[in-house]
């Protein structure tokens, strides 16, 4: 439960009452009721009305609605308005504005404009975080707290630079350690001073947007550092705040609401200092529902599994997008009930009421312009209030208990998107999503871990283009398949470790030994061109050829059987696929990216082999997650089409828990439709 104040889903919205006057919030009140609303989240952008000058500050109107809501038994998630400073404070102390990637020094504007290493910025954050916490100490209404706003920007400026500095004193303490670590003998970057160095931006070593979009840099080991400099210099700001709040809220949990997968923060660090994980979830009506589950799967796995909140997506439409689609009638409520399905406890708006200007004013908001509920998107957001409150606290801390993990790490992400070579298009979360995608259809969960997580409760753990790696991440590893564990792993893995310094010893460096192989050449393919795999008897009876692209790897075999080999170019005939005894488990190497069909025959071969099961065997279009609580199990089956679909049940019976109806043989779900089974009398089997 994220508090026990509130038995259920948590179910609201952001609220910017101080847009308004003060005669609507009544109104704002009773429709907060005809949804079901128990929580709101405020005053997020409200750091200017709050404290109006350097020494005054002004909780008056904020006691008032915060009173009125609570009267009215609805919640608060107390958020600290540090996302966006005052005009008079980036005026007086222009330290606190950021420096962007070209050297630009900004002026106040925009939001999120705080330099994360400016001592006043710090010290301000913390002073508003402390009055607000101490003001509404022992408040009963309040029942999370919410630090600040989707933290990411960085900065390039001097004081970030010194601050970089001392981070790198403290990481590699000598100038010779740090030379070494880097390679600073290329290029002749070596450092005799710590002074010398500078921040990696526009000016010094970084191409920004040279990489299809993405930035380049000439100097990997630098960029990369700053990166987990910086993701962790935002991170000492959500600290500093936390630290604060902590004084006179003991028991509360504290968030922030991270904004999607983010490449600018190391995530996993993150979960680690959130009470609760937290994020907003924003995708277009383009993309295919297995991109969303993965996302929410990432975040379920920043805190081990622990169910969190989606503090944010927006009823309808957007407003930053190009093309700003409604989401079409039943979606709204449908990727609701799918972050529930992937272990959410609450399901949160952007935002209460429509703004009246400025940029978000044609975004989607629970009271639209119109200003009633008697609208499409009201009717689904009051039946969603409805359903989620009959469902008590029936799905609340359940856990999905997944056999199967994919590795995700975003020192790596970060080294091979600056990687200059060997192919531009080596994008990491797209090669994830090749092997996720193959567990989504077959409706097998998985979770999400690190490198260096503890694998002990997996039987299956896949690492695609897991390029960087730590010795102690190898180590993990290792032990896993040791012990039984089935590890498959991609092209241009094992190749580099933690600084991006390579291997050496033919690749992959770090799992040659694990593969019983090592690779010669990688060869990057042309877009369009392609290669082919012959699948061997050992992984299908029916051999056959698959198409691949991308990466081809000239593979030497030592102790591994092969399972695919090349259909042509130069290497035509050398191993694609191979599988290693490695102590009581398996190491399997794919040595390209072959269609998606393939991937499917490897993940169904592996969890074969581990007893793996579908939750249920169905079409594509159906989306089947599992939680699971005590003696209790939830079954979410999600219909992402526009037209029935029928799933058989095997010969168990359920009860379906929105319906209330006993369920047998099999069930019918309408387009866009939801799901939720239980056991007839509770209990596993
Ligand atoms: C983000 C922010 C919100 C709002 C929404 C709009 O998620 O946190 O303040 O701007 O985007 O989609
Ligand atoms: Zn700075």
């Amino acid at each position: 439960m994220i508090n026990n104040k509130i038995k259920g889903f948590f179910y609201g919205a952001d609220y910017n009452p101080d847009q308004w006057n003060e005669e609507i919030w009544e109104e704002d009140i009773r429709q907060m009721k005809v949804h079901g609303v128990n929580v709101v989240t405020l005053p997020v952008f409200s750091w200017a009305k709050l404290q109006p000058s350097e020494n005054e500050f002004d909780f008056s109107w904020l006691d008032k609605i915060l009173n009125l809501l609570y009267e009215n038994g609805i919640f608060i998630n107390m958020a600290t308005p540090t996302a966006a400073q005052p005009a008079w404070m980036s005026k007086k102390y222009p330290d606190i504005t950021r420096t962007d990637i070209y050297g630009r020094k900004r002026k106040h504007g925009g939001r999120v404009n705080f330099c994360p290493n400016s001592l006043n910025y710090r010290k301000f954050s913390r002073a508003i975080a402390k009055e607000m916490a101490e003001h509404y100490k022992d408040n009963p209404a309040i029942v999370l707290w919410h630090v600040n706003n989707e933290y990411g920007a960085y900065c390039y400026c001097e004081n970030c630079r010194k601050a970089f500095i001392q981070w790198l004193k403290d990481k590699y303490t000598t100038l010779e350690n740090l030379n070494r670590c880097w390679y600073t003998s290329f290029w002749g970057h070596t450092v005799y001073d710590w002074d010398e160095i500078e921040v990696p931006y526009a000016l010094t070593e970084i191409l920004p947007g040279a990489l299809a979009g993405r930035d380049g840099t000439y100097f990997q080991p630098i960029a990369i550092d700053y990166k987990r400099f910086m993701s962790n210099s935002l991170l000492e700001c959500f600290n500093g705040e936390v630290e604060e709040i902590r004084k006179y809220h003991k028991e509360t949990p504290i968030t922030t609401n991270i904004w999607s997968i983010s490449h600018e923060l190391d995530l996993f660090r993150w979960g680690e200092q959130c009470d609760i994980v937290s994020w907003d979830s924003y995708p277009s009506n383009k993309e295919h529902p297995s991109e969303i589950a993965f996302r929410h799967d990432v975040i379920r796995g920043l805190k081990k599994g622990k169910p969190f909140l989606l503090m944010e997506q927006t009823p309808s439409q957007q407003n930053w997008q190009a093309y700003n689609a409604q989401k079409r009638p039943g979606v709204m409520r449908l990727l609701s009930y799918q972050c529930i399905a992937h272990g959410a406890d609450g399901i949160m708006f952007f935002q209460w009421r429509q703004s009246l200007g400025a940029c978000e004013k044609y975004h989607a908001a629970m009271v639209p312009h119109a200003g009633h509920e008697n609208t499409r998107i009201g009717r689904e957001l009051t039946q969603l209030g409805r359903e989620l409150k009959c469902l008590q606290d029936k799905i609340i801390d359940s856990r999905t208990e997944a056999k199967a993990a994919i590795i995700m790490n975003w020192s790596n992400w970060w080294g091979v998107e600056y990687s200059s070579g060997p192919s531009v298009d080596l994008t990491y979360l797209d090669r994830i999503m090749k092997y996720y995608k193959a567990f989504y259809d077959l409706k097998i969960p998985l979770d999400i871990v690190e490198p260096t997580s503890d694998l002990s409760r997996y039987e299956i753990v896949i690492a695609p283009l897991l390029y960087m790696v730590s010795d102690d991440a190898i180590e993990n590893i290792k032990n896993f398949v040791s012990r039984g564990g089935t590890f498959i792993t991609t092209f241009f893995s094992g190749i580099v470790n933690e600084n991006d310094i390579v291997r050496l010893g033919g690749y992959p460096g770090a799992f040659k030994e694990l593969l019983g192989i090592w690779v010669e050449e990688v060869d990057a393919l042309y877009p369009n061109m392609k290669n082919g795999i012959k699948t061997e008897e050992q992984l299908e009876e029916n051999q056959k050829i698959y198409e691949c692209q991308l990466i081809c790897e000239v593979v030497h075999n030592e102790n591994a059987i092969v399972l695919g080999t090349f259909t042509e170019d130069y290497y035509q005939g050398c191993a694609a696929i191979t599988e290693n005894s490695y102590g009581n488990g398996k190491a399997v190497y794919v040595a390209s990216e072959p269609e998606d069909n393939l991937i499917k025959v490897l993940v169904e071969k592996y969890c074969k082999e581990k007893n793996i099961e579908p939750i249920f065997k169905t079409n594509a279009d159906i989306e089947i997650t599992r939680r699971v609580k005590e003696n209790n199990e939830y079954i979410f089956i999600l219909n992402h089409s526009n037209s029935y679909q029928k799933v058989s049940l095997g010969d168990k019976l359920y009860t379906d828990l929105l319906k209330g109806e006993v369920l047998a043989n099999e069930v019918e779900i309408g387009p866009k439709g939801v799901v939720i089974l239980t056991h007839l009398k509770g209990g596993l089997k």
